[in-house]
């Protein structure tokens, strides 16, 4: 399964429109995916259990143990203040070391106004490169996202192709790991 990250807990986002878009490109390709959308996930819980706790709030733990199993993310993150919202970074630190990250591949689009959502990305890029993730190079930036993306829909026809790219690319470098044994879930 595929797990598309809808990075942001505001309610009504634009991240979770493009998840929706990303999550329809996948299933046109037949991969089972589906959306983690941290609007749905309970914060205000897991503000009270101490970092590194068992206790975590039951739909985080289930959350999280998708990620645990994941054949690949898409982290689709908007860009707040110049990298990503605290929530996405909030979420991740619960995850564990290796087991969530190492060798697992992940894939980054971005999306904010001028430029695209290119810091998230590349602050995000950091912290799997450091956490020895798979890192699929082809990312995405959706710049002028108030225009790229109207109603749900993807308006920009080059956009739309790099979707495509991105989405039958990432399948073929997680059927390729597969194929040597360098997946996270074959270690
Ligand atoms: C708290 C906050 C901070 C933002 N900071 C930036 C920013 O630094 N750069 C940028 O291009 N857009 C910024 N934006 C605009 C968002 O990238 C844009 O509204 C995008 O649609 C937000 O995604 P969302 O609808 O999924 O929340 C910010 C928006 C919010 C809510």
């Amino acid at each position: 399964m595929i797990y598309i990250i809808s990075g942001t807990n505001r309610p009504n986002s634009r991240t979770r429109q493009v998840a929706e878009h990303i999550l329809r490109l996948y299933k046109d390709k037949t991969h089972d995916a589906e959306i983690i959308d941290l609007a749905t996930l309970p914060f205000n819980e897991l503000a009270s259990a101490p970092y590194g706790s068992q206790e975590l709030p039951p739909d985080i733990q289930k959350a999280i143990a998708k990620i645990d199993a994941a054949d690949g993310l898409v982290i689709i993150t908007p860009e707040y203040n110049g990298s990503m919202p605290g929530a996405l970074k909030y979420f991740i630190d619960h995850w564990s070391y290796p087991k969530s990250f190492e060798y697992r591949p992940v894939a980054f689009i971005g999306l904010g106004f001028r430029w695209g959502g290119l810091r998230p990305v590349e602050h995000l890029q950091q912290v799997f490169g450091y956490r020895n993730a798979y890192i699929f190079p082809e990312r995405i930036f959706l710049s002028n996202i108030t225009n790229v993306l109207v109603d749900g829909k993807i308006t920009d026809e080059a956009v739309a192709k790099l979707m495509e790219k991105q989405t039958s690319g990432f399948m073929k470098f997680i059927s390729a790991l597969k194929s040597e044994k360098l997946h996270s879930n074959q270690i």
